[in-house]
């Protein structure tokens, strides 16, 4: 005990500290997301998160441009599209938008950076839910999982064809990832990854979000992302996943998940991804914009505690910020 032991000594100089640091941060962690609208002539602010817009097809080409030349480990993209129908149909229409910027981006980038795609419907129904619905047995209108995963399916090959190398089902339905999985192999797209949305919770924490992506959804999304009280049920879902050949999981929210994250890390025998989703971000920017809190500082320690918790990849609209200040 002291005065023998001084953990002070290892806190001495900033050249100490970088030595033995225990949590890294590098560019090549950092997947940015981005979205991408049909019918704007320029870029538009989403007011609820200062800094990110929705892109016209040419100012998402300059902004993935500058975030893969910042170093980030890749980009997720979102589809904003104009028309919108019961079914999603957008989703799986080589035309639609979220398709087409996926093709620019792959004849521009290649191989040069991991090219990410949302595999979810709510941006392409009317009805703002994540899958189709159907009325059940008791005259409820439901969410219908397997009716979704066709969807799914369908969608998932649209965007591998498009050239997508990394697939993320975020719906939340049962069997997502096997069915992709199956639909993927038998279509000859063996090597196309899936990102699972394992454990994503109902959280308040996807305001912002919605505004990004214009969601018309009434009600909320809760028989199907889960209740944000449960730890084992993460388990589970991350267990299937695996079971169902995920080749990286999620953890969503971050930030209010740090418990979750690290006990799905330690059971996780493949890479393991945490999303600092919008109203994350929305809050560092809410508390800096009235200059309580330094908004610099907070991000990047915002961003290291999800590393330490046992994230891998942390998707984060602070993505080319952030290497681009790591580079420095
Ligand atoms: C749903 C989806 C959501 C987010 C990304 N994809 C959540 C939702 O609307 O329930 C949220 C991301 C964020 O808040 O940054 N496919």
């Amino acid at each position: 005990m002291f005065p023998d032991h001084r953990p002070r000594r290892l806190r001495t100089t900033p050249a100490m500290r970088r030595l033995v640091g225990e949590t890294s941060l590098e560019p090549r962690h950092l997947v940015l997301p981005m979205f991408v609208a049909d019918d704007i002539a320029t870029p538009r602010p989403i007011s609820s998160l200062p800094g990110v817009v929705q892109h016209t097809p040419d100012s998402l080409l300059a902004a993935a441009e500058e975030a893969v030349e910042a170093g980030v480990g890749g980009l997720m993209l979102f589809g904003v599209p104009g028309h919108r129908d019961a079914v999603g149909s957008g989703a799986d229409d080589p035309d639609g938008v979220l398709n087409q910027a996926l093709a620019a981006l792959r004849a521009e980038f290649g191989d040069d950076t991991v090219l990410m795609a949302d595999t979810c419907l709510d941006e392409f129904t009317d009805h703002g839910h994540c899958g189709v619905l159907s009325v059940d047995a008791n005259g409820r209108q439901r969410v219908d999982n397997d009716a979704t995963l066709q969807r799914y399916v369908d969608m998932a090959l649209a965007q591998a064809e498009a050239g997508a190398h990394v697939l993320g089902p975020s719906g939340m339905m049962d069997g997502q990832v096997g069915a992709i999985r199956a639909a993927l192999d038998a279509a000859g797209f063996r090597h196309t990854s899936i990102l699972a949305y394992s454990a994503k919770y109902a959280s308040a924490l996807y305001g912002p979000f919605r505004e990004a992506v214009g969601s018309t959804l009434v009600g909320d999304r809760k028989t199907y992302q889960q209740d944000p009280g449960n730890r084992r049920e993460s388990l589970r879902e991350v267990s299937l996943d695996l079971a169902e050949g995920a080749d990286m999981v999620m953890v969503k929210p971050a930030t209010m998940y740090l418990d979750v994250l690290r006990e799905v890390a330690e059971i996780s025998d493949v890479p393991v991804a945490a999303y600092q989703v919008s109203g994350e971000y929305a809050m560092i920017c809410a508390a800096a914009e009235k200059g309580w809190i330094d908004q610099d500082a907070m991000v990047l320690e915002s961003l290291t505690s999800i590393r330490r918790a046992g994230a891998d990849i942390v998707l984060t609209y602070w993505a080319a910020d952030a290497a681009a200040r790591l580079l420095r």
